[in-house]
């Protein structure tokens, strides 16, 4: 939510600040701003809107300078408007702050600067930062801003530069993720890698409550008591291009795109001489043995891949499993003890919810495990294990690839469990590694079929509502199939269990309503079959999804058929969901919709 950059160096802020931005517009699109300073004036240019409205207005505005600071907004306190967009300046106009975060104790800060006679501008939480850094300002920045946070409670990554220091700014975060670039003769600050990654690949990772102090030829970091820290520059050796459209019109095509490279990217590594070696988990033969019960925690699509894993950690490894969504299982003062794994699955690695119900499972004695796309995210730092999913980059704010490789990492999870448990034999344990390995084929041939699935979708895109049936995997696979249609589409949609659709939910079905049916479990199929037959007989319109071997059998009850390749029941989410993908997709561009950027909608969520 929010993305901040900030520069300083010897070229012309404003054009790098505008480019990184754009790279980070998939975390808010409602409204940007840049402070720079030059000459001792803080030059503030700020408008609600995309980050083009911004940069039409500031084609038209000299404003030079070579340090300043950057936003793009998800707006939480206050709608989006040009007031209420960032930076926000201090009564004095000497202090300029940019955030990403939410200031839980913003109302009595507010209350006690009024009475020190602090007039506000915005309705934003921030503001009161901008305040408050320059009413505990007594010539010293760093300071002003180390006393600050501690007065702040609930999470920021901030961005904050004075009139008084023309050769440096500062940044701090806490709960939101803040990277420092360091250039020749220049540095950056961004909440993620690839908006800065053109410029430099030598990055620094703040941690919790750490202050930087940013100048064009070093970067000091201090604690929260100010004392100077020893940190480690990492390299980058990612490819520009990652985090290019190259050549696809939208993000969320190409990263459709690389699900095959990315799940290869997940598994093979993973699998070395007909084994699983899952990186350097430190997770004992004891504590699988021991193992009473597995949660699995996430929101949203990540979410949806947890279901996947209760699936099939409880078929292969008989482990019980609780998936379940963290802003639930935050609050209601879960049953857990060390006997207990707690696996967090997050794309970002910097979800709020997931992050503070890890902490939750830790906190009552249960070892955590995260599946993180993001390297060095705050999850991925806290966890007891990281099992990185190297999906590499996502952009677009509908997830796509980050799934297809959440499962890739469960199955590894499931298949590494049930072996250590004794309960694959080796025939039944290679045979799912083998087709493990032919997931990227697999899924290349479901992108192959995307014209049918761009047919279908020219036919439904004015659909009202469409819902999604599914038993067993199927249903786990179809709640993430609604989803993708809902965030991109805003068609109404819901997923529902082949089963349970008759008591009650059946009733929405009528003549035309799309109801997209997965049959791509053999020992559900027949059952299936009577859905399908249940929803036809009320007049639905059937999209099936089933596999070749039944493609013939199911083209009889359903008006189109998408089919997958003959893939084990248990691996077939992560092969049929791209097809789900694609007509979320299609759908969305049919109806003219700003596919990687859906309206309300932000890539990583670190608000509650
Ligand atoms: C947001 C995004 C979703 C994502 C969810 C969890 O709501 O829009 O696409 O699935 O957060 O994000 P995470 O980074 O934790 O996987």
């Amino acid at each position: 939510m929010c993305g901040i950059v900030g520069y300083i160096g010897n070229k012309e802020a404003k054009p790098i600040l505008i480019d990184c931005l754009k790279k980070l517009e998939y975390r808010g699109y409602d409204s940007a701003g840049v402070a720079i300073l030059n000459n001792g004036e803080i030059n503030l240019v700020k408008s609600k809107g995309r980050l083009a409205v911004l940069e039409e207005k500031l084609n038209h505005i000299k404003v030079e300078g070579t340090m300043g600071i950057g936003h793009t907004r998800w707006a939480t306190h206050g709608e989006p408007s040009d007031v209420n967009s960032h930076p926000h300046i201090s009564k004095n106009g000497s202090i300029a702050v940019v955030h990403n975060g939410i200031i839980e104790n913003y109302i009595q800060i507010k209350e006690f600067l009024a009475g020190k006679g602090y007039e506000f501008r915005s309705e934003t939480d921030t503001e009161v930062i901008a305040h408050l850094i320059e009413h505990n300002y007594d010539g010293d920045l760093i300071k002003a801003v180390l006393k600050t946070l501690n007065e702040l409670e609930g999470a920021y990554a901030l961005g904050v530069l004075s009139i008084d220091n023309p050769d440096m700014f500062v940044a701090a975060r806490k709960d939101s993720p803040l990277i420092v670039g360091l250039g020749k003769n220049e540095n950056y600050i961004a909440s993620d890698i690839p908006a800065i990654l053109k410029y430099t690949r030598d990055i620094l990772i703040l941690e919790d409550k750490e202050v930087a102090c940013i100048t064009r030829d070093k970067v000091d970091i201090y604690n929260q008591l100010g004392e100077k820290q020893q940190r480690e520059a990492f390299r980058v050796d990612w490819d520009v291009s990652a985090a290019e459209k190259g050549g696809y019109e939208h993000f969320m095509m190409k990263e459709i795109f690389e699900e095959p490279s990315a799940v290869k990217g997940t598994i093979s590594p993973r699998i070395k001489g007909n084994e699983i070696e899952l990186d350097k988990l430190t997770i004992t033969d004891e504590m699988i043995q021991n193992c009473e019960k597995i949660h699995i925690i996430a929101c949203g699509t990540a979410y949806h891949a947890g279901v996947v894993g209760k699936y099939i950690i409880e078929k292969l490894a008989r482990i019980p499993v609780e998936a379940e969504i963290a802003s639930e299982f935050r609050y209601r003062d879960p049953i857990i003890n060390e006997n207990h794994l707690t696996i967090v699955i997050s794309q970002s690695g910097e979800t709020l919810d997931t992050f503070m119900a890890m902490r939750e499972a830790k906190k009552r004695g249960s070892r955590t495990l995260a599946i993180v796309n993001v390297v060095g995210s705050s999850i991925a730092r806290e966890a007891d294990d990281v099992l990185y999913t190297w999906a590499g980059p996502e952009i677009a704010v509908a997830s796509t690839k980050a799934y297809n490789t959440q499962l890739s990492a469960l199955y590894l999870v499931a298949l590494l469990l049930a072996r250590k448990k004794g309960l694959l034999d080796d025939g039944m344990y290679h045979q799912y590694l083998d087709q493990l390995q032919q997931m990227p084929d697999m899924i290349d041939s479901v992108l192959n079929k995307r014209e049918q699935i761009q047919k279908f979708a020219s036919q439904h895109f004015n659909a009202k509502s469409i819902f999604y049936i599914g038993r067993g995997l199927d249903y786990a696979l179809s709640m993430e199939g609604s989803l993708k249609l809902k965030e991109i589409s805003y068609i109404h949609s819901e997923a529902y269990a082949g089963g349970e659709l008759k008591h009650g939910t059946i009733a929405l079905i009528e003549e035309g309503t799309l109801v997209v049916c997965s049959l791509t479990q053999d020992q559900l199929f027949e059952k299936m079959v009577g859905n399908v037959r249940e929803v036809k007989a009320r007049g639905a319109v059937v999209l099936a999804i089933t596999c070749e071997k039944n493609a013939s059998e199911v083209a009889k009850i359903a008006d189109s058929v998408i089919t997958i390749p003959d893939v084990d029941s248990v691996l077939a989410p992560i092969v049929a969901v791209t097809s789900m993908q694609l007509f979320a997709y299609y759908v969305a561009v049919m109806k003219g919709n700003d596919v990687d950027k859906p309206r309300n909608l932000a890539k990583s969520v670190t608000v509650e």
